[in-house]
């Protein structure tokens, strides 16, 4: 009973419905017939396109579609893939009543009638601006946080690289010098032989530098590793003192993998910093990379993959801290030594290429960092 006294007529099913999907206004739900005009138009697509129903009702569904989906013929494509599997989905840019755009989540379902004949399409449309933009924005700070790291980064190489260059610089020197006083012609291409090999070392020194350095989009791309890493190794290597030794052991064959070689690269870098801070005096380090196959033996991991790791003789992670590494700004690190970016880095990119990071350490036993990195599937090109 209402407050009038009198008893409320029942409502019927289908106006339930309608009262509903009115109701909505966070999704438009509307419905076409079968050439695509518009039937009915709730709340939802009034609040997300800006047109009421009188203004949209019996128009085509192409009104909503930028030009060049228009011109692509788009809203006929889904209808049609609507028609052939019962149902149709799209995310793209569409067309507000005022001329703005918006990113569109885009379900299309056929209506049948009580005999199973197609009469139309349920179309629901979600606003997708906000979530896309802020996954633009994630991606943004992403790459000028990696940019930054990069800067830092630069700073460690070229100052360990400049004593290396000294080096070498002494070698050319003091043979350029023997040279032009030795009369013997064997001594002589001896030490010609040497100014060019230093010269030659000096000059890749450099070229790696820069390729480290220059800024680029990052770009995952399919990466042959028996290409990349005996270069990286030769890069890292010259980043180490002297009383730290580098070693590299690739497996043959190693699968491809797909990532961007630059994020990759400088995960490798942060691990070896991380390796070289943790020993005190003569260590080693040892960088390996070898193919296996998961069965959910680690993080839940199916399939392929390639696990490039990175083994230290340093002093090891206290388990105490060890649930913490991984998080930004996490440190150990005196001020001014450390960020505590270095393996969050790490973390998100292997976390980007729907891969995964182990540690296995002890204190004065060592850590070993693993990279699990998924092998990429290569179609033969024809
Ligand atoms: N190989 C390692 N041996 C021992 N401890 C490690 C090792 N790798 C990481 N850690 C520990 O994990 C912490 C976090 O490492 P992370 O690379 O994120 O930051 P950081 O090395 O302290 O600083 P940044 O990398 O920014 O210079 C380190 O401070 C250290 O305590
Ligand atoms: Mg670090």
């Amino acid at each position: 009973m209402d407050s009038t006294g009198s008893t409320p007529a029942p409502i019927s099913t289908e106006r339930h419905y309608e009262l509903l999907v009115q109701a909505v206004s966070d999704y438009a739900i509307y419905m076409l017939d079968l050439q695509g005009r518009i039937t009915s138009w709730n709340t939802g697509a009034s609040r997300i396109k800006g047109y009421s129903a009188s203004e949209v009702i019996g128009q085509p569904l192409e009104m909503f579609y930028t030009e060049e989906d228009r011109a692509a013929n788009k809203p006929a494509l889904l209808m049609q893939q609507a028609l052939a599997h019962g149902r149709a989905e799209d995310l793209g840019w569409r067309v507000r009543k005022d001329g703005s755009h918006f990113r569109a989540q885009v379900v299309l379902d056929l209506i049948r009638d009580a005999n199973n004949q197609v009469i139309g399409f349920a179309k629901i449309t979600r606003d997708m601006t906000q979530p896309h933009e802020a996954e633009q924005r994630m991606e943004a700070m992403r790459e000028q946080l990696f940019q930054a790291q990069k800067l830092e980064a630069l700073g460690q190489l070229t100052g360990g690289m400049a004593h290396d260059f000294n080096n070498l610089l002494t070698i050319i020197i003091s043979a350029a010098r023997l040279a032009s006083r030795t009369d013997n012609p064997q001594r002589r291409s001896e030490l010609l032989e040497s100014i060019h090999s230093a010269g030659q070392r000096g000059s890749q020194m450099t070229q790696h530098l820069l390729t480290f350095a220059r800024r680029g989009n990052l770009q995952a791309r399919v990466l042959d590793l028996h290409e990349i890493l005996p270069a990286t190794q030769t890069f890292l290597a010259q980043a180490l003192p002297k009383h730290i030794h580098l070693s590299g052991e690739l497996d043959a064959d190693l699968y491809p993998v797909k990532a961007d070689p630059s994020q990759l690269e400088m995960a490798l870098l942060n691990l070896v910093f991380n390796a070289r801070d943790a020993i005190e005096g003569h260590g080693e380090i040892c960088l390996r990379a070898v193919n296996r196959t998961l069965n959910g033996e680690w993080d839940g991991l199916h399939g392929d993959f390639v696990v490039i790791s990175i083994a230290d003789t340093g002093v090891g992670i206290d388990p105490a801290v060890q649930p913490r590494i991984f998080e930004p700004f996490f440190t150990t690190k005196g001020f001014g030594q450390g960020t505590g970016l270095g393996l969050s880095q790490v973390y998100g990119l292997l976390k980007h290429l729907d891969g995964s990071v182990r540690v296995d350490s002890a204190p004065g036993r060592g850590t070993t960092v693993s990279l699990f990195l998924p092998a990429a599937i290569v179609t033969p090109s024809a």
